[in-house]
């Protein structure tokens, strides 16, 4: 059985007065406004929503307001036209206090239509009167872009494997347009294309994410990668359990080697013929992460079944570069494996011989990202990339220190820097950690090259460790990131924002708004 591929809306563009569209919905927004003195505060209509107002013959804000709408960012207000405008229904949400500047932010934008179009369900086609910057620059284009990507993610439901859907289950809105003042710019089009094949790439990540571990074992989750990757003309190979026994991939064998599911390196090149600039993007794809013989706690341990998140969203960003084609050559190398126990798992204490022929002394069976992820780094440097971009579930303390929506990143200044630029560009927050001294001193084994965390598995700074573990692998002269999206790629609480229970496809709009920095300026 393959994953199920949920199908997000068809995305365009429209500059049709919405309130004659023949649509089921229209989406207007609406901001609070501060009231004088302590008065309540009062309703404003966000530009876009002009001629529904006047249709509505200057009712609209008493009636919102009536209804309970406070413009309250992501608030979703509904209401009957009954014939005021074409459209049956009209939906007012929130987007908070009025901007400062010609538009809300892109991240307002595009958690308040996700919401709206969550709330839709069961509308097919809808209508997005929202109000857009209509600056030529950057910021006109990151507001259409965040409106067409929070209209496809707020549609995201994973189809799941229930024998019948519950009743009251209402289908994804199938189609959504944006209305712009003209349709047929050629920028504006280009953003909703690349709209469209960006949010592909997350649902496909979520799928995959959200996917069982008993459906998605390291075999079968190289062979869906490559089909998928396959199919949209990329070169693919997959290492199995003997080729990487032949390449000496010591890190992903000791492992992978407990599961009777065996692990795999999938690789996967993309290169354009214009690229100067190269990189190496590597995901973590364990299937499943039982810790191992250093067995984790049941409590919450089927949210390990997301623990090959980064690996799903290289692979989901190799599908969406495939079409975008960004003027920079990228190889993709995910290694996969399931990390469980059998009287073949590795064990702490064990001394590994890694791909690039550094000792590891294992402490840790659970600290078994580090081991696959440094394999595939060693084989990345043997191309010598300029960059290399790694991203991984890594360490709960990721989470312990930036929380369930900042990712932490770590590795060259400058590739950390622009990381974070990119995150914040898309609505992906990352932020830059060190990499101290005294973490590598407090990793020196007695046996071998480099303990695996630090002594005595002290916890402390412990997300720190898994970046320096990493830094040992990645060769002189290659500038490279490491991205802990353990917290961020998870949703473990209800649908919110663009945000859907699950899987959440962090850090794909990262990735692929760092590979078009990085083609544009090297
Ligand atoms: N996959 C986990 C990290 C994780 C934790 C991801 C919570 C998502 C949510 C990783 O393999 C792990 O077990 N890390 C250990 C590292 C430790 C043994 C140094 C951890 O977080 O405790
Ligand atoms: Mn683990
Ligand atoms: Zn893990």
């Amino acid at each position: 059985m393959t994953t199920p591929t949920t199908a997000l809306p068809s995305l365009s563009l429209a500059d049709t007065d919405p309130a004659d569209l023949t649509v089921d919905a229209v989406v207007i927004g609406v901001h609070s406004q501060e009231g004088a003195e302590g008065a309540a505060g009062e309703l404003l209509l966000a530009s876009g929503a002009e001629s529904i107002a006047a249709a509505f013959d200057g009712k609209l804000t008493a009636t919102l307001a009536l209804l309970g709408a406070t413009g309250g960012a992501g608030e979703v207000t509904k209401l009957a036209t009954l014939g005021t405008i074409t459209a049956p229904v009209l939906v007012a949400v929130g987007l908070g206090g009025e901007p400062s500047g010609a538009a809300p932010a892109p991240e307002t934008l595009r958690r308040a239509t996700a919401a709206a179009v969550r709330a839709l369900a069961g509308a097919k086609k809808v209508a997005l009167a929202l109000p857009l910057s209509d600056d030529a620059d950057d910021t006109g284009a990151l507001t259409l872009r965040a409106v067409a990507e929070g209209a496809a993610l707020g549609a995201y439901r994973f189809s799941g494997y229930k024998g019948k859907p519950s009743a009251s289950r209402k289908d994804p809105v199938t189609a959504v347009s944006v209305l712009v003042p003209d349709a047929k710019e050629a920028s504006a089009n280009t953003e909703v294309k690349r709209a469209a094949v960006v949010t592909a790439a997350v649902a496909r990540t979520r799928d995959w994410v959200n996917a069982p571990a008993n459906l998605l074992r390291p075999p079968s989750f190289a062979d869906e990668i490559a089909a998928v990757a396959g199919k949209a003309g990329l070169d693919v190979e997959v290492l199995d359990e003997k080729a990487l026994t032949e390449g000496g991939f010591g890190g992903i064998l000791a492992v992978g080697m407990g599961s009777a599911a065996k692990p795999r390196l999938v690789k996967i090149t993309y290169k354009p013929a214009q690229a100067t600039t190269t990189v190496a993007l590597i995901g973590k794809g364990i299937t499943f992460d039982t810790g191992g013989v250093s067995i984790k706690p049941a409590q919450g341990m089927w949210e390990m079944k997301s623990d090959m998140a980064g690996a799903a969203a290289v692979a989901s960003v190799m599908v969406a570069i495939a079409e975008l084609k960004p003027a920079v050559a990228v190889t993709a190398y995910i290694p996969i494996a399931e990390n469980m126990l059998s009287g073949d798992a590795y064990r702490p204490g064990d001394v590994i011989t890694m791909r690039s022929g550094k000792k590891v002394e294992v402490l840790n069976t659970d600290a078994e990202g580090r081991m696959i992820l440094a394999d595939a780094i060693a084989l990345a440097c043997e191309a010598q990339p300029d960059y290399l971009i790694e991203t991984s579930t890594l360490t709960g303390g990721q989470v312990v220190a930036l929380g369930k929506k900042i990712a932490g990143v770590m590795g060259s200044e400058a590739l950390a820097q622009r990381t974070k630029a990119a995150g914040e560009l898309v609505g992906e927050p990352t932020w830059p950690m060190p990499l101290p001294d005294e973490i590598r001193k407090s990793m020196e084994s007695d046996v071998a090259d480099i303990l695996q965390v630090s002594a005595g598995m002290e916890r402390a700074g412990h997300m720190l460790q898994g970046g320096v573990f990493l830094r040992e692998f990645v060769a002189e002269g290659v500038e490279w990131a490491h991205i802990d999206i353990a917290g961020p790629s998870f949703h473990s609480g209800e649908a919110t924002g663009h945000w859907s229970k699950g899987g959440t496809g962090v850090p794909v709009r990262t990735l692929v708004a760092l590979l078009d920095d990085l083609a544009a300026n090297g």
